[in-house]
């Protein structure tokens, strides 16, 4: 895979690393998050926790689309608060339930991707998307709409890449996709992250998504609970016992989640 690269004039060129500290947001006076301190290096960090946990406010609150306090620093500089600065600033979210534009083209829709960058540049792109997406350009004329979970997932992801973001967020990429399409979309969002674009990815896949991920944290009403090398976290009494079962099945209900795991454990 060859993902497109920003060049080096737009001051660009460094892989990105974020660094958020004491973090909280929430929507009007209920505060969700309550002061999250995490990273993202260089790589593929993953996010889970139970639904409800906070997990897209915190993309959401990253990507400005709701008041954040705190500071959230990309290569060192503070992160604007305005999404279409964010942007330009190289980071972009794909939301959770991929919010394509279903009357339109799978190539209308990453054209729209490209709204950043001039016409041949963004063809330039295009191309590039398409060699990295075989199955899309096979579907270039196709209606997004008229797609399968998995591909309007490609898609999305695909549109998010043309903007050539040095930061990509991704909403729980395989939410609701078969199993063999899960693996296909954590696959790519493995290959975005080798191919230097740096992941911060929320899943609920713990077990595939700690799999193909650098590093994880765990979230729980508003807070971090547990983090570390992904190798490390799968085995962490946190995870263990919350998200993967004795007999090694896998729940994701939150209510469970909780039940599961021992009040007060930590890594
Ligand atoms: N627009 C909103 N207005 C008010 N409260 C909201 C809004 N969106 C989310 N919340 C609340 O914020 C909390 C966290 O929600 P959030 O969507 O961030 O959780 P999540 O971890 O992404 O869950 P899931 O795994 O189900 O996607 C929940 O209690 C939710 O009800
Ligand atoms: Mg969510």
């Amino acid at each position: 895979m060859m993902w497109y690269r920003p060049d080096q004039s737009l001051g660009q060129g460094a892989q990105a690393h974020l660094q958020v500290r004491n973090l909280s947001a929430g929507y009007g006076p209920v505060r969700v998050l309550r002061e999250v301190t995490l990273e993202a290096r260089p790589g593929l960090t993953v996010i889970l926790g139970p639904n409800g946990a906070g997990k897209t406010t915190l993309l959401k609150a990253l990507n400005g689309l709701i008041p954040r306090q705190g500071e959230v620093l990309l290569n060192r500089e503070e992160l604007p608060e305005k999404t279409h600065e964010i942007v330009r600033g190289g980071v972009v979210l794909v939301a959770e339930g991929r919010q394509l534009f279903g009357q339109m083209t799978v190539l209308e829709n990453l054209e729209l991707g490209g709204w950043l960058v001039n016409k041949s540049e963004r063809l330039r792109r295009i191309e590039q998307v398409f060699g990295d997406f075989p199955k899309l350009k096979e579907r270039a004329n196709q209606l997004a709409g008229t797609m399968s979970g998995g591909e309007q997932q490609m898609v999305a992801v695909a549109r998010a890449m043309m903007s050539a973001p040095r930061l990509l967020m991704l909403d729980e990429p395989s939410l609701g996709l078969a199993p063999k399409m899960v693996d296909e979309l954590l696959g790519i969002a493995r290959r975005i992250a080798d191919a230097g674009t740096t992941v911060l990815m929320v899943e609920q896949n713990v077990k595939k998504a700690l799999a193909v991920a650098d590093r994880g944290y765990v979230l729980e009403r508003g807070q971090i609970v547990a983090s570390g090398d992904a190798r490390l976290l799968t085995r962490s009494s946190v995870v263990l016992e919350a998200y993967l079962g004795a007999d090694g099945t896998e729940t994701t209900d939150a209510r469970d989640a909780m039940q599961r795991r021992k009040p007060q454990s930590t890594t």
